[in-house]
């Protein structure tokens, strides 16, 4: 099929209408027409079989840092135009965009130390999310997402930091302005909120680690700062980045795989019967959330040698795009792949990448989710959309996919 048929880089984001509504017609489309599809304006392959998405994040010799990238691979390019030059590459960028060896170095001590610290944390993200709900109790409409999918997932990573309760509202609004960075189609506005919001949480958690050092609490701020002194080789600089990492990496993500599973759960009267009659399935549905409606479309990577993938050659520094919502929904992979079905049995979703760069908060994510759902249908088990007839609010943010608004009443 000639190219100029296919969808060009925009009409795969929520930023062309067609998609925003009707995603997988278009991602059905080009995958079977052109799975492996060399995009010509961002200069990028983009994949949507799901074999071959998933050997492609699986595969560990693939590089991330978009500094690799060949000159055609406008959207990488774009993203490494903030880069620094003259520093070593990680003390400019956090573990998502750099390469072995230090993405290795950094990743596995803050990984333990993260899972560590959601392991014990379930009635940390219980009572945050009780106290959430204690704030609708009385509210007959309220929209979920600005009061309940949205703080939760800030709420409980700055209990696991250890960042102070009243510094949440300036989080919340750096945690949104650093997202930026992930936004190829950024305007002059988004880069400097982005610009001004890293400025800010790097004068916070330096003065968040100095504090931990001389005075460790029960947080990880203080894991990590107790890890360096022990002789873990990471900089001060480094850990800035990392855990602000957490913060841009996390609240977005999570707020809309809440978001996706409550108003599927509220559009699939049937599905939600089944979450009401067993509640132990809550795991299942959000497995399920994860493959139907993935808040994450996209990851990347750049070829590190010349390949083939699906019979076509592609060149070292070449880059590739990944739809994990395409491969959520190939068929070859899915039975009845565009049924919302939480009794499925079997979920090998992409939803959180794979292989090195596999999401570090993909245990967190789905504790919070799980806890979320299950506690918000527990306490409002009428709840139902204000208008049903609406079409969803989704956001214009390029290759996420979440709601801006979810209008429900409680009772
Ligand atoms: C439902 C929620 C989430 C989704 C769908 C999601 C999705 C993703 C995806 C697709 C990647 C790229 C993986 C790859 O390229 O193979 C990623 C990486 C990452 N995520 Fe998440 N994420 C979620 C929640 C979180 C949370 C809660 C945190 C932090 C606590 C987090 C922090 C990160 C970080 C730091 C990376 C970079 C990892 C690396 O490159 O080594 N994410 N996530």
């Amino acid at each position: 099929m000639p190219s100029e048929q296919l969808p060009n880089i925009f009409e795969l984001t929520p930023l062309d209408p067609k998609f925003r509504e009707a995603p997988h017609q278009v991602l059905d489309d080009l995958r079977s027409q052109c799975p492996v599809y060399r995009e010509p304006a961002a200069g990028t392959f983009i994949l949507t079989r799901y074999a071959d998405v998933r050997a492609t994040v699986s595969d560990l010799e693939m590089w991330r840092d978009p500094l690799r990238a060949e000159a055609a691979a406008v959207f990488q390019r774009r993203l490494a135009e903030t880069a620094v030059t003259g520093e070593p590459r990680a003390e400019t960028t956090s573990i998502l965009m750099l390469d072995d060896p230090d993405h290795a170095r950094i990743r596995q001590p803050l990984a333990r130390a993260l899972y560590a610290r959601v392991a014990k944390g379930r009635a940390n993200v219980e009572r945050i999310v009780d106290s959430a709900l204690d704030r609708l109790e009385n509210e007959p409409e309220f929209d979920l997402m600005s009061e309940f999918c949205v703080p939760i997932p800030i709420d409980v990573i700055a209990a696991i930091l250890g960042v102070d309760h009243e510094r949440l509202g300036e989080f919340r609004d750096w945690s949104e302005g650093v997202i930026q960075a992930v936004n190829p189609f950024r305007d002059a506005a988004q880069t400097e909120h982005m610009e001004r919001s890293r400025a800010a949480l790097t004068d916070y958690f330096t003065q968040m680690l100095a504090l931990r050092r001389k005075a460790p609490q029960d947080d990880l701020f203080s894991d990590m700062t107790r890890l360096q002194a022990e002789g873990l080789p990471i900089s001060d600089t480094e850990l800035r980045i990392n855990l602000s990492a957490l913060l841009v990496g996390g609240n977005l993500t999570t707020t809309d795989l809440i978001g996706n599973a409550v108003r599927l759960l509220l559009t699939h009267p049937d599905e939600l019967a089944k979450l009401q009659a067993d509640p132990g399935i809550i795991n299942a549905v959000v497995e399920e959330t994860l493959r139907y409606d993935p808040p994450v479309d996209i990851t990347s990577r750049i070829a590190s040698r010349d390949i083939e993938v699906g019979g076509c050659p592609i060149k070292t520094s070449q880059s590739i795009l990944v739809s994990l919502r395409g491969a959520n929904r190939d068929p070859e992979m899915f039975s009845d792949p565009h049924r919302f079905d939480v009794s499925r049995k079997h979920h090998p979703h992409l939803a959180f990448g794979g292989g090195a760069h596999i999401c570090i908060g993909a245990p967190l994510a789905r504790m919070e989710a799980q806890v979320g759902i299950s506690r918000l249908f527990n306490r409002f088990p009428n709840l139902r959309l204000v208008d049903p007839e609406e079409p969803p609010a989704w956001r214009m943010l390029p290759f996420f996919r979440g709601l801006q608004h979810l209008k429900v009443s409680a009772h």
